[in-house]
């Protein structure tokens, strides 16, 4: 039972399933007992909203509180397997836009870890809407799928803007960011290079790149070297995961969602089904995600409070059964500990806080035009088994006029013509470049006539337009293509 304040702050509080409402509640508890000054508005989410037949896991009058308090903690929501409802985690995340996803990983006091003694503290801000959790997806022949990846500049800048500002509201010193930008030259590339110019408003915070591979290695290898690390959406999905290893496991790693209206905190772990109701589940995460929560609505000295009362406990060797060693108590009496602690310091100092002043972007605000284009061609998606050399003479025999010349075949990326047969083992799916033999000739009615006639002779299932700006071509080359 949670009595309210009639303070001016309500939080929507969701508790969730499984463990959820044990740890939910319990963390409520202690914010306001650190002297926090909110309200509880709690809503219903995942189970019981899926066996009412809500198919997005989220009831109307859930969404409602979170648009009218913006603000939410959040237990975790089971998902259902197979067919049936979405995640309500994914419909709350889509709803409200919430397109940051920061997940700290820092080491903590009697938590034994193969990294402990090396004073980690990093934080990963990883962007939660775009790239290949867009959801596009095709089998575009029985035997090839494929996933798009999408990178707007839009979301590459709103989440380095709201990186430097994470890193700003915690007196953090440099902000890092992992891509893959030397593979993915266009999507990675566009992020890294959104990052590097929303950096030059932030001089005063270091700045740089990494690969994300060289990132998963250094973080193994020299974790306490990272402060903030942001990067994108798949990236950040493993990296993370790793990063929760490195400090305990996510049974202590908190995380906090931001979009422009809506800020959601959650523990990263799942229900935990096989404890739940035991008095045994870890509050640890649920209640770091409360302390996040605290810093947001600008409670800084109770979430100071609260964080230093649970470092301490854990300080003091008292920790829950997930935990090794002696000293490990049920979650009631985790938590009371926390309690009969709060006022007093840990030997883990806090770092100041100041509010998060994220700057807000629109596609408006970075949007560019390029000051040319050109259409230079077409790549043009077809299914077959025949061999590179059949394909290329099939389709020059079928183009019956010259707006086009094929210049390439690829096979899984890989060019197989021109030039000497591959020994790449290759699938039913090849991509064949024409380019505008005069680019005054390209037109979709061009385009319609050549798919007309490649239609001819194979299905096509995919085109895409090949454009260059200010005569630099923006699509990428096969490998082995000039
Ligand atoms: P899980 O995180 O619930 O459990 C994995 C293992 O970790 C289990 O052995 C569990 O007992 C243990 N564990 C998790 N949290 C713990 C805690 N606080 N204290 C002590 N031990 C803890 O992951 P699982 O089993 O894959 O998922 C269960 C359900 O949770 C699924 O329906 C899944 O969709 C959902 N889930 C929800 C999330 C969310 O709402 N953000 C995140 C991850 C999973």
């Amino acid at each position: 039972m949670i009595n309210n304040l009639n303070s001016k702050r309500t939080v929507t509080v969701i508790e969730g399933d499984g463990v959820g409402p044990e740890i939910t509640s319990l963390t409520i508890d202690l914010m306001r007992a650190s002297g926090a000054m909110f309200d509880v508005e709690l809503a219903e989410a995942g189970e019981v909203a899926f066996t009412k037949g809500i198919a997005g896991g989220v009831p109307q009058d859930t969404l409602d509180s979170v648009s009218r308090n913006k603000v939410v903690l959040k237990g975790p929501l089971a998902t259902p397997i197979g067919e049936g409802g979405k995640s309500a985690n994914v419909t709350l995340r889509k709803t409200f836009e919430m397109f940051a996803n920061i997940r700290p990983a820092r080491e903590l006091p009697g938590i034994p870890s193969p990294f402990s003694g090396r004073g980690i503290d990093l934080v990963i801000i990883r962007e939660n809407v775009e790239d290949l959790y867009a959801g596009i997806e095709h089998m575009q022949t029985p035997n090839v799928a494929q996933c798009l990846k999408l990178i707007s500049r839009v979301g590459s800048a709103r989440i380095a803007e709201a990186a430097f500002a994470f890193a700003l509201s915690q007196g953090r010193s440099s902000v890092v960011v992992a891509t893959k930008a030397n593979i993915m030259k266009l999507t990675e590339g566009l992020f890294k290079s959104e990052f590097e110019r929303i950096a030059k408003g932030y001089p005063n915070i270091e700045s740089s790149h990494i690969l994300i591979d060289n990132c998963a290695h250094q973080l193994v290898m020299k974790p306490e070297d990272f402060d903030v690390i942001v990067t994108t959406n798949m990236n950040g999905d493993i990296l993370s995961d790793l990063a929760s290893g490195l400090v305990g496991g996510l049974g202590f790693s908190p995380s906090a969602n931001l979009g422009y209206e809506v800020a959601m905190f959650e523990a990263v772990h799942g229900t935990a089904p096989d404890i739940a109701g035991k008095n045994k589940a870890n509050p640890t995460a649920m209640i770091l995600s409360g302390v996040m929560l605290l810093r947001h609505i600008e409670e800084f000295t109770a979430a100071d409070k609260l964080e230093q009362a649970l470092l301490l406990t854990l300080e003091d060797g008292i920790h829950t059964f997930d935990v090794p060693g002696t000293g490990a108590v049920g979650t009631l009496e985790f938590s009371e500990a926390i309690k009969l602690r709060l006022g007093s310091l840990s030997s883990y100092p806090t770092k100041t806080h100041s509010p998060l002043a994220m700057k807000k972007l629109w596609p408006e605000d970075v949007d560019v035009t390029p000051p040319s284009r050109s259409k230079d061609g077409l790549d043009v998606l077809i299914e077959t088994n025949e061999e590179a050399q059949v394909v290329a003479q099939k389709i020059q025999a079928a183009l019956r006029d010259d707006n086009f010349r094929l210049t390439m075949i690829s096979n899984r990326g890989t060019r197989v013509w021109p030039g000497a047969p591959s020994n790449a083992t290759q699938v039913d799916h090849y991509r064949c470049r024409f380019l505008a033999t005069k680019k005054s000739r390209w037109s979709d009615e061009t385009v319609s006539r050549l798919l007309a006639q490649i239609g001819g002779v194979y299905r096509w299932m995919h085109i895409e337009k090949l454009e260059s700006y200010h005569d630099k071509p923006q699509y990428s080359k096969a490998q082995g293509e000039d």
